[in-house]
């Protein structure tokens, strides 16, 4: 059985991945759909044409991870495409935020993403995708996003260099960089929205669009994927910057 696995599949860029993935893959049974929230899941699966399976699960928590890889191991999978979706960010100045919200960041963002990478890859083979959510955040440090953009810094760099490893096996890894994007993350990360920076605002993508460069992007094995020309001028810049550095290093 061919299958794709996407998480943070109940809300957001996970939920659109899932609606243009459902007409565009071929080759796929089944696309399983992960978060802890069913019910969103199981109506966005009630507008899709590809079997779904819709997996409650909290992927921070090591006893569900446990159990998710046994569901792996027994029905033994062919992963054709991976989207590590769910991530978490909040605003605010590090010293002030809470114990809690530091470790969600953390331990979703990077923990979870490796652990859902490292339990996946050996279902897949030539041809597989991985899709990596970063984000422009990835580029440089922020201040009062510090730990976000610090998380973010990590899904990039370990994208980039499994992106190298795998060459050989034909998986190809692409990490999806996107600036602001008109989803629920944004309340979660700001409360209010309005408290953005007014540059920030203005560079707000379409979740429709960053996804449907993702997947293109995807198809053709690129290792970022970055979408809208506020985020490419950030990416080139940043790009250029660390060449020049390397030469001195
Ligand atoms: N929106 C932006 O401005 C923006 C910009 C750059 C990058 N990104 C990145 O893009 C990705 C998708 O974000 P989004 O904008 O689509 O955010 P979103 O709408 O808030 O969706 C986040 C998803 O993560 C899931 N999730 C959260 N905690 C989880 C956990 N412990 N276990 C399993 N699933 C969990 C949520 O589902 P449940 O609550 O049901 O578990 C939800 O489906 C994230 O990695 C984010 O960092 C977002």
């Amino acid at each position: 059985m061919n299958i794709a696995i996407i998480t943070g599949a109940s809300s957001g860029m996970g939920r659109e991945f899932a609606r243009q993935l459902d007409t565009k893959l071929d080759k796929t049974d089944e696309i399983w759909l992960l978060a802890r929230r069913r019910e969103p899941m199981e109506v966005l699966a009630q507008t899709m044409q590809s079997k779904t399976r819709s997996i409650v699960i909290d992927i921070t928590k090591e006893k569900e991870m446990r159990q998710f890889e046994e569901v792996l191991a027994i029905q033994n999978p062919k992963i054709t495409v991976l989207v590590n979706c769910a991530g978490v960010g909040s605003h605010g100045i590090f010293r002030k935020q809470s114990d809690q919200q530091i470790a969600d960041m953390v331990n979703l963002n990077i923990v979870a993403l490796t652990r859902m990478t490292k339990l996946c890859l050996p279902y897949m083979h030539k041809g597989s995708k991985i899709i990596q959510f970063a984000s422009g955040a990835a580029f440089v440090p922020q201040a009062a996003f510090a730990v976000y953009a610090a998380s973010k810094s990590y899904v990039y760099s370990l994208s980039r260099a499994l992106s190298k490893e795998l060459k050989g096996s034909g998986i190809s890894v692409t990490a999806v960089c996107p600036g602001p994007v008109n989803t629920p993350f944004l309340e979660h990360a700001y409360g209010d929205v309005t408290s953005m920076s007014g540059l920030k605002k203005l560079t707000i993508a379409k979740t429709e669009c960053v996804v449907a460069k993702a997947i293109d992007d995807c198809k053709r094995s690129k290792t970022v994927s970055v979408c809208g020309l506020p985020m490419k001028v950030l990416y080139l810049t940043t790009q250029s910057v660390q060449n020049v550095m390397q030469k001195f290093m």
